[in-house]
């Protein structure tokens, strides 16, 4: 008997484990960032972003490809979509003008990483990006990099 009530009371042991792992896989899928575009960021760094907004080219990027969508196939135009938007490809990244209108430029998450969780939160440790000449060789291929000057660069008129 003494037995019978040791395997019950081991199989709600595992029973409990079983749902607190699945109760961490949940919580750690919500702490994967995604992207929320430049305009969530400017509530909370306006200043930042008025000089991005005024100053960088990649605020008003996407107007520079949708020019030349007419003379390119469907696919040839999605081919721009990973250095002239936001996340392309990636989880919470842009999808199209009409669904993910707020990343349709390079915005400041190309730069610093997804953020909806510090723009939640409003916690540094919750970004999860760092600049550094990588971020921005994922675009600008390195011969261009170097022929711009990386080190004073690194802000790219963004403020
Ligand atoms: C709810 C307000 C809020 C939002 C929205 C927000 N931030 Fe922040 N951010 C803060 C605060 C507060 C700090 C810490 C103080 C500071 O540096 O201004 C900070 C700091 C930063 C820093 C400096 C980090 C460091 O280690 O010093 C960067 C970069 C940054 N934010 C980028 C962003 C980006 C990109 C977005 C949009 C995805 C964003 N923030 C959205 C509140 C916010
Ligand atoms: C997601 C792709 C992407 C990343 C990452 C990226 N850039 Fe850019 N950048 C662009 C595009 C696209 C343009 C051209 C925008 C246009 O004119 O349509 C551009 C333009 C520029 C310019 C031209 C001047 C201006 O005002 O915009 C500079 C300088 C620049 N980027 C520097 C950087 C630096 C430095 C980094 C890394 C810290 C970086 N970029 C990261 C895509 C990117
Ligand atoms: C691998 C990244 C990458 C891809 C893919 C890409 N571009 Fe660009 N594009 C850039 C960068 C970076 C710049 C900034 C200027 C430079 O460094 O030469 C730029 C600049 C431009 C400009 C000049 C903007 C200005 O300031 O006048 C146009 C137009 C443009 N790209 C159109 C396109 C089109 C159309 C496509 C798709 C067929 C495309 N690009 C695909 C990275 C890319
Ligand atoms: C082209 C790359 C690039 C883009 C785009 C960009 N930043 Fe930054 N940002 C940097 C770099 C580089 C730093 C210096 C700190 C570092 O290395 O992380 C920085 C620093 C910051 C800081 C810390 C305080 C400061 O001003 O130094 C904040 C806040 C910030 N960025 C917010 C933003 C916001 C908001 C946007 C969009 C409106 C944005 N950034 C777009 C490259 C970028």
């Amino acid at each position: 008997m003494r037995r019978r009530r040791d395997h019950l009371f081991l199989a709600a042991i595992v029973v409990l484990l079983a749902a607190a792992g699945a109760f961490h896989a949940g919580a750690a899928a919500e702490r994967q960032a995604v992207y929320v575009g430049s305009e969530t960021c400017g509530g909370c760094h306006e200043a930042q972003f008025t000089s991005f907004r005024a100053n960088s080219k990649k605020a008003h990027s996407y107007e520079n490809i949708r020019k030349m969508q007419k003379k390119l196939t469907p696919e040839e135009f999605r081919g721009c979509f990973k250095c002239h938007t936001t996340g392309h490809g990636e989880p919470g990244g842009f999808v199209s003008i009409e669904e993910t209108p707020a990343l349709q430029n390079p915005g400041c998450e190309v730069c610093h990483g997804p953020g909806s969780l510090h723009a939640a939160s409003g916690d540094p440790a919750d970004l999860t990006g760092r600049v550094s000449l990588q971020t921005c060789a994922k675009c600008h291929s390195s011969e261009r990099v170097a022929a711009f000057g990386f080190k004073p660069m690194l802000y790219a008129g963004a403020h």
